[in-house]
């Protein structure tokens, strides 16, 4: 397998190509692996008929492309979700976030058949915590939900100056070792102000690529 981290990313995203069926609406996530697989799309000019976007980043490098972006409400269940992440254990379950994109990433996970994921070796760990947990809050509720966090044993740090493309704030939580994945998600998304946790437990990946590798 290449050992350059970009290298890994950019032969994942080649490999997804071949998930994607000739003619289909797509759900593309955001972060720069997915720029790569977006690039490699755009390489097969007219190979899908439209994209739902997870982010205005995104968007605009799909329209780059000629891609033609749709609404999710207009077109229903999709057959497949590309999109990469910021950690990955042994059950394909993830941390996502990193580029403050979760709420719409987990939107159109949830509404996809199959969601095949892109990562570089580094990302793939024993238990989900390293990387920082994302977590979209709405503004008003950024003290309140700092406070709970507290409460269950996370360090909270307010992304300052960042706003989510929903026009909320995003809490990366550091120091947590999580065990139950499932658990943590479902706890931390009944805290009033929470809008979207970047655990993606409830609903993994299927399919995770790893360089031009599939994890087993
Ligand atoms: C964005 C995400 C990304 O998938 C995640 O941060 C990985 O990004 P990259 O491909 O740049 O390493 O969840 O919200």
């Amino acid at each position: 397998m290449a050992t350059n981290r970009e290298d890994q990313k950019r032969l994942a995203a080649e490999r997804a190509i071949s998930y994607v069926e000739e003619g289909s609406i797509l759900g593309v996530g955001t972060g720069s692996t997915v720029a790569y697989f977006i690039d490699a799309l755009g390489a097969r000019r007219g190979l899908i008929e439209a994209a739902v976007s997870s982010s205005e980043q995104s968007t605009a490098r799909l329209k780059q492309h000629g891609i033609r972006v749709v609404d999710l409400n207009s077109v229903g269940t999709l057959a497949l979700y590309v999109d990469g992440a910021d950690e990955c254990d042994a059950h394909k379950r993830l941390i996502k976030g990193g580029g403050g994109a979760l709420t719409r990433e987990k939107i159109i996970a949830a509404a996809s058949k199959t969601f095949v994921c892109m990562i570089d070796a580094a990302k793939r760990v024993d238990a989900l915590g390293k990387f920082p947990l994302p977590v979209e809050v709405i503004p008003m509720a950024r003290g309140h939900v700092a406070r709970e966090i507290v409460r269950r044993g996370g360090n909270p740090v307010w992304r300052d100056g960042f706003v989510t493309d929903n026009g909320n704030v995003i809490l990366d939580v550091h120091g947590w070792r999580i065990d139950d994945p499932v658990a943590l998600e479902a706890d931390l998304n009944q805290i009033v102000g929470v809008v979207c946790v970047g655990l993606f437990a409830r609903r993994p990946a299927d399919v995770v690529l790893i360089g031009d590798s599939i994890m087993s």
